[in-house]
């Protein structure tokens, strides 16, 4: 019997090493330790011998069994951590992996050419002076020379709130504003802000941004206002082509539109600007008699020089953006674009 219990025990070991699955398991436990398995039959033979070799054998074979559960029980938690370890890894995340970019956030381009045009001008002697988004009829048009039934009133496809209030439909309120509140000259002011117009389309949108400008002294000419506005267009551009237009603004005599050669074909004539190779930037013009005396500036040796620009233009112009409407669909392609000129702080844009 001695002989059997090692026969069986190199059995066991042998079929404990070949397992390939919890079933292969269970089959060598059936095998061993089932109820009429090897090491159970074993048992039933020891009523057959004598005290001292039924104690002798007994031992024995109580080993036997005893490594065969031991056996089984770490066989089968190995089994199982194989398993595990196999799944796991085929899962697996790779530390050193790189991250995917973040996506960087960054300033409106609407917000930093209004910056920069701010700072341009602050530059040149200009104040920045405030009004209200919430405008005075009184202020959008009768103090600009546009008296009531006007038809310049009709132009300007106003957003009533409720009559006499309106959304303004320029800056040009806040020349009255700053008029009548600064009487110290001169007067150097920009006004920057939002202006509002029922009108949406590729050009136009009803909520855009506009910068004023008012410069009013002894003696101011047409002269300053096209040297002034030359300068101004010359440094953002780098370039010489600027042209005056005779124009019409209800506040403004003479008045001009200005032009730039277009920056997206150099002047030879492309889309943008249809053809003319030119594109126009601003409105500007000596200002009114009247407004600098609804402004409360009665010396007749003082006039003033007058300009607006809308900034969506000149953005769309220095961050090459075609379409108006890409500036208000916040598309992160447009927001982390960066401006072409030498004087934007740099923005990622690969971020
Ligand atoms: N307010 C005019 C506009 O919105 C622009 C302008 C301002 C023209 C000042 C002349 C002088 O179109």
């Amino acid at each position: 019997m001695l002989q059997e219990i090692g026969t069986i025990q190199t059995s066991f070991d042998t079929d404990l090493k070949s397992i390939s699955s919890v079933q292969d398991l269970e089959g060598i436990k059936s095998k061993y330790l089932g109820k009429t398995g090897l090491i159970p039959q074993l048992y039933k033979q020891l009523g057959r011998l004598s005290p001292e070799e039924k104690k002798e054998i007994g031992s024995k074979l109580n080993d036997l069994r005893h490594k065969a559960q031991t056996g089984l029980s770490e066989a089968l938690i190995a089994f199982e951590e194989k398993i595990f370890l196999e799944k796991s890894r085929k899962n697996m995340v790779d530390m050193t992996l790189p991250l995917p970019k973040a996506a960087y956030g960054g300033r409106h381009p609407i917000t930093q050419t209004m910056e920069y045009l701010i700072e341009l001008l602050a530059q040149m002697g200009f104040d920045v002076g405030e009004g209200p988004e919430l405008e005075h009829e009184d202020f959008n048009f009768t103090y600009l020379n546009i008296p009531e039934h006007h038809p310049a009133r009709d132009d300007h496809d106003t957003f009533y709130i409720q009559k006499p209030w309106l959304l303004r439909t320029h800056t040009s309120p806040v020349q009255i504003h700053y008029m009548k509140k600064y009487t110290e000259l001169p007067i150097q002011m920009i006004a920057p802000g939002r202006v509002y117009r029922a009108d949406d389309d590729a050009t136009h949108s009803p909520m855009f941004h506009q910068i004023e400008g008012l410069w009013v002294d002894k003696g101011i000419h047409f002269g300053h206002l096209k040297a002034m506005i030359k300068a101004f267009l010359q440094e953002i551009f780098e370039m010489d082509q600027v042209r005056f237009r005779p124009s019409f603004f209800p506040f403004t005599e003479p008045s001009a539109e200005v032009d730039i050669g277009c920056v997206f074909c150099n002047g030879r004539g492309c889309r943008v600007c249809k053809q003319t190779g030119w594109l126009e930037v601003m409105g500007s013009g000596l200002v009114h008699p009247k407004v600098l005396q609804y402004g409360g500036v009665e010396d007749p040796a003082v006039s003033g020089l007058a300009f607006g620009l809308g900034v969506e233009r000149l953005t769309m112009l220095l961050f090459r953006i075609p379409d108006m409407r890409m500036l208000f669909d916040n598309d992160p392609r447009v927001l982390t674009k960066a401006a072409r000129h030498r004087h934007f702080p740099h923005i990622r844009e690969d971020a």
